[in-house]
C-alpha cells in the first residue's frame, strides 16, 4: 500500500522528456493492460487506445497541441479515442461477447441489455459521447497509476484540438473522437521546470468529508 502512494508522489505531469530514452514494450503493454482492465459503466468499454510511436504523426499533432514538445520527445503517445455515440450494434457486441466468453446468458442480463438498448441509442449523440468519455478518463487514471508503478513518466494532456487529432489519426471514419492523450517516456535530466517543485494538493480536511 505504501509503495503505491510513493509511486503517486513520484509521478508528475512531465514537462520535458529525454528523447534518447524509449519505454520498453513490456512496460507499455503493462500500462495498456491496466487500461483494458479498467472498470466502465455497464462494462461497455466505450473507447479504444491508439499507441502512436510514428514520429512524423506525432510531429503533426504538436502544432495542434499548444506546441507541447512532450508529444515528440516521449517515445509513445497513447490517444484515448471514445465512441462518438452508443448504437444498438455497439451495445449488442459487448453483451454478446460477455455471453460468449462466460458460456451462458440469463434473463436478468438480457433484461439489462434491453434496458440499455431502449435508453442509450435514443439519446442525443453528444450526451452519449460525454458519458463514454467519462469511462475513458477512468482508463486514463489506471494508466497514470500503472505508469507510476512501472517508473515510466507520463503527461496527461487535454491541451490539444481534438478535431485536428481525429483528422490526423482518421478517427472520425471509425466513429471515434479523441478526448485525452498520454505521452509516455522518461524525464529529461535538465530543463523540466516542474520536476523539483513540491507536489501541491488540497489538504485532507478541505478535500475529504467524513459522514459517519
Ligand atoms: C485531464 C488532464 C489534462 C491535462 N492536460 C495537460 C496538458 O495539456 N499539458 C500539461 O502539461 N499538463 C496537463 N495536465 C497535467 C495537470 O496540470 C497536472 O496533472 C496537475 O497540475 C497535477 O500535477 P501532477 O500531475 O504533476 O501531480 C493535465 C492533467 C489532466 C488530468
Amino acid at each position: 500500500m505504501s509503495d503505491l502512494l510513493q509511486d503517486l508522489q513520484w509521478r508528475y505531469a512531465t514537462k520535458k522528456f529525454d528523447p534518447s530514452k524509449a519505454v520498453a514494450q513490456e512496460k507499455v503493454d503493462f500500462i495498456l493492460e491496466a487500461i483494458r482492465l479498467s472498470a466502465s459503466s455497464s462494462g461497455l468499454q466505450p473507447y479504444e487506445v491508439f499507441v502512436v510511436t510514428n514520429k512524423d504523426i506525432r510531429a503533426k499533432i504538436v502544432p495542434h497541441a499548444w506546441g507541447q514538445q512532450q508529444i515528440v520527445d516521449a517515445s509513445h503517445v497513447l490517444v484515448f479515442a471514445v465512441w462518438d455515440n452508443y448504437t444498438a450494434e455497439r451495445i449488442n457486441n459487448m453483451f454478446d461477447l460477455v455471453n460468449e466468453e462466460r458460456g451462458f446468458s440469463n434473463q436478468g442480463w438480457e433484461d439489462y441489455r434491453n434496458m440499455l438498448l431502449n435508453t442509450y441509442p435514443q439519446r442525443d449523440a453528444e450526451t452519449n459521447f460525454e458519458h463514454a468519455a467519462r469511462q475513458a478518463y477512468i482508463g486514463l487514471g489506471s494508466a497514470l497509476i500503472a505508469a507510476a508503478d512501472a517508473k515510466v513518466d507520463s503527461t496527461p494532456m487535454e491541451g490539444f484540438v481534438p478535431k485536428e487529432v481525429d483528422e490526423i489519426l482518421g478517427l472520425k471514419e471509425k466513429g471515434l473522437r479523441s478526448v485525452v492523450i498520454l505521452p509516455l517516456g522518461y524525464r529529461a535530466e535538465e530543463g523540466d521546470w516542474l520536476v523539483n517543485l513540491k507536489k501541491v494538493r488540497r489538504s485532507e480536511e478541505d478535500f475529504i468529508t467524513n459522514v459517519a
